[in-house]
């Protein structure tokens, strides 16, 4: 089976053809146009500059594919929704577009849910144990998802969102109540350096750390008991020690920022790993899974490992096979659009 995928939710403009025969995902073909350095000067992602960028670009992407090998495909799939609505109408009209010219079903598939199922690209569907709880962790969503392989009944909750996708079962049950993690992360990074991704320079950063530090940032788990997830106020005392800072006249050395980054990743990471173990042991999980862009983290990779043997030995911790699957990209949605075509 065979999708062509179109993901044009934020600032990516992604076109991947995605092949499944029955045990594994794979890649076909890929093309994209990152708009990174187009919203770089402006210190974050312009909505207008987006939408313009992804309606002056997807046609090339599409062309560069291949006319042939889109013929060749079963059915194309869409992101619909979240994301910025400039961008995604852009992807959806070209997506109707293509569905209508070749005569191929056209799939509506949600971002989210396609972050959660990128783990499985390129991975053994057979090596995988359920029930398995999900972080999906990036720049606008923080949620935890359960997905089971068979009964509905971890999922009874009436409020939960819930879905069947092929033989799973999915259901979000926890959730920021308001920033995400990697918009904490972004908003921090700017308020530190100023353009433009500056997630990566926080890891950076805090590798260089000097154990001599005695500053500390309070973690936020809400209650003892809460599930979800609060970033704001994590955001707030970075910025309320910076005004501190400048009150006093005390210059951000290199010191200073290291130490800086170094607490903040590891308060942010705290608070993510704990919450997510503790709702694989209430699920009783046999797979803990991370995506979205900040899985690309390598300390919170890490930091999930060591907590979870401590924890839930025997447990197996997984992100996306490729840091590239963690960002937004169309072979994720390839893989949701997948599993959703075969619902139907
Ligand atoms: O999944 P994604 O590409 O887009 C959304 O759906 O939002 O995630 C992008 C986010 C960025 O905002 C950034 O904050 C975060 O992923 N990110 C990271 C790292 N790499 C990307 N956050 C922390 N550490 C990283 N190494
Ligand atoms: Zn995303």
């Amino acid at each position: 089976m065979k999708t062509l995928a179109i993901e044009t939710s934020c600032d990516d403009t992604s076109v991947w053809i995605i092949n499944f025969d029955w045990q594994i995902f794979t890649v076909d073909s890929l093309l994209a146009y990152s708009q990174i350095q187009d919203h770089q000067k402006y210190w974050g992602v312009v909505p207008e500059i987006a939408s313009r960028l992804h309606s002056e670009k997807i046609i090339e992407v599409i062309k560069n594919i291949g006319l042939e090998k889109i013929k060749d495909v079963d059915f194309i799939s869409v992101t619909i929704h979240p994301g910025l609505p400039g961008s995604l109408v852009v992807g959806k009209a070209v997506a109707s577009l293509l569905s209508s010219y070749f005569v191929k079903p056209l799939i509506h598939v949600n971002h989210i849910y396609g972050h959660v199922f990128s783990i499985l690209l390129e991975r053994n569907m057979t090596d995988i144990q359920f029930p398995l709880v999900v972080l999906t962790a990036s720049g606008g969503h923080n949620d935890i998802y359960i997905v089971t392989d068979n009964e509905w009944w971890m999922m009874n909750n009436e409020w939960w969102e819930r879905k069947k996708f092929g033989g799973y079962k999915i259901a979000r049950v926890w959730y920021t109540l308001d920033d995400a993690a990697g918009e904490c992360f972004d908003k921090v990074a700017r308020m530190m350096w100023g353009p433009y991704p500056g997630w990566q320079r926080i890891s950076d950063k805090a590798l260089q750390w000097k154990s001599n530090s005695d500053l500390e940032f309070k973690r936020i788990f809400l209650s003892k008991d809460a599930f979800e997830f609060s970033f704001s106020w994590m955001k707030s005392q970075v910025s309320g020690l910076l005004k501190a800072l400048e009150k006093k006249w005390t210059p951000l050395t290199e010191e200073l920022i290291c130490d800086i980054a170094y607490e903040f990743q590891e308060a942010v990471v705290e608070v993510m790993v704990k919450k997510l173990i503790r709702a694989g042991i209430a699920f009783d999980a046999k797979t803990l899974w991370l995506a979205g862009g900040v899985s690309c983290n390598d300390r919170l990779r890490a930091y999930m490992q060591s907590y979870a043997n401590e924890k839930m030995p025997g447990v197996v911790c997984v992100r996306p096979m490729q840091k590239v699957y963690c960002m937004d990209n169309a072979a994720m949605i390839g893989v949701a659009g997948i599993l959703e075509y075969l619902n139907q």
